[in-house]
């Protein structure tokens, strides 16, 4: 993978740098929030095709990106397995949580497919609405994904899952299993038109440099050799949010093609790597579109200089805070493309 061919894979259509964000779909739209009155259970809507592709089309739409990130979530997987998820209003994702001891007892893997065959059928549908965009196909990392199914809720640290890391003889066989049913996801999902695959481990930040070699780094490897040997142009996205430093491993051992930086991440530190062939991604912080223009100016200014010779996707740390007024991303957009 070459950085110039990654470009015209995720940014064909135009001449610039590409620009696109996470969570560009999502509650800070008025229009997605209207949309979202037609479904109040966020599975179901999850699962409905039709709605899953207005969500991608809304930002497009308003602000002319260049690529879209499927509209799914992470937590489809363990639904998928028959582990009970629901999504409470604010308070966020439940799940029933494993049983401790034999974590992978209550899953079943054979129904997998089938149940997710509607977020593949809405994959089709985006990229027909896309056009010459590309769509960017996504998974949960396989210690994300456990985090959510052993906690069995959102948390500050995780703890019953890092306990579960270090002494549970069983969770070893989760993180396989969730291996294999991430590699399928997302082989169907590029089968289905995605042009890109990004594998998201929000979590990888609060593990122990030991266990994030053996949650994170590994299991990343092995889910890009597996989906390299079958679908080797498809160019795959890291993004181990919290990591810092460890992010030099993570990029250098995975395989990964591209590299991203949540905002907490001092770019400088990876500047001098220019010489490797990898693309980066994100650092931007969310937080800036909630403050006053003229920082966001700076601040952007600053980055694009800091920047400017090394291959960038122009994109946040995280994803749009739904406070956000859309207002503050089109003047983003504007001074990112001027
Ligand atoms: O444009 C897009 O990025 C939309 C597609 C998308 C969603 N979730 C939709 C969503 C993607 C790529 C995700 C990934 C996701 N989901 C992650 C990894 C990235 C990250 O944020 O770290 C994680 C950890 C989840 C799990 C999840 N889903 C949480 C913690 C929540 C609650 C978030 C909150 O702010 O309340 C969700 C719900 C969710 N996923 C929403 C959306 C648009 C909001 C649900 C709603 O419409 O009510």
């Amino acid at each position: 993978m070459t950085k110039q061919r990654f470009f015209q894979c995720v940014c064909e259509h135009k001449n610039t740098r590409p620009v696109w964000f996470f969570r560009q779909a999502g509650r800070y739209l008025p229009e997605y929030r209207a949309l979202r009155k037609k479904q109040h259970d966020f599975l179901k809507f999850c699962y409905t095709p039709e709605y899953c592709i207005e969500a991608v089309m809304q930002p497009i739409r308003r602000f002319d990106l260049d690529a879209a990130i499927v509209f799914s979530d992470i937590l489809v997987i363990p639904d998928a397995l028959g582990q009970p998820v629901w999504f409470e209003g604010g308070i966020g994702p439940r799940l029933q949580p494993l049983c401790a001891g034999n974590l992978t007892e209550t899953l079943n893997a054979k129904r997998y497919v089938q149940h997710l065959q509607p977020v593949y059928d809405g994959v089709s549908g985006m990229v027909s609405a896309l056009g010459t965009r590309p769509l960017i196909g996504f998974s949960g990392s396989p210690w994300t994904l456990a985090c959510y199914m052993i906690e069995g809720r959102g948390s500050r640290d995780f703890f019953s899952a890092r306990i579960s890391a270090l002494l549970d003889a069983s969770f070893p066989d989760l993180i396989a299993l969730l291996e294999e049913v991430i590699v399928e996801h997302l082989l169907r999902q590029i089968d289905a038109g995605a042009r890109v695959v990004q594998l998201f481990d929000s979590w990888a930040g609060i593990l122990s440099p030991r266990l994030f070699d053996l949650y994170v780094i590994r299991p990343t490897r092995r889910i890009v050799v597996a989906l390299k040997k079958s679908r080797p142009k498809i160019p795959v996205m890291g993004f181990a949010r919290g990591a810092g430093c460890k992010n030099m491993q993570f990029a250098e051992k995975t395989g990964i093609d591209v590299l991203t930086l949540d905002e907490t991440v001092d770019r400088a530190f990876f500047l001098p790597t220019s010489q490797v062939d990898m693309v980066f991604q994100g650092n931007l912080d969310p937080v800036l579109l909630l403050g006053s223009r003229d920082v966001l100016q700076h601040e952007i200014e600053r980055w694009k200089q800091d920047t400017i010779h090394q291959p960038w996707i122009y994109n946040l740390g995280h994803g749009v805070h739904k406070d956000t007024d859309p207002d503050q991303v089109q003047f983003m957009i504007d001074c990112l493309r001027k």
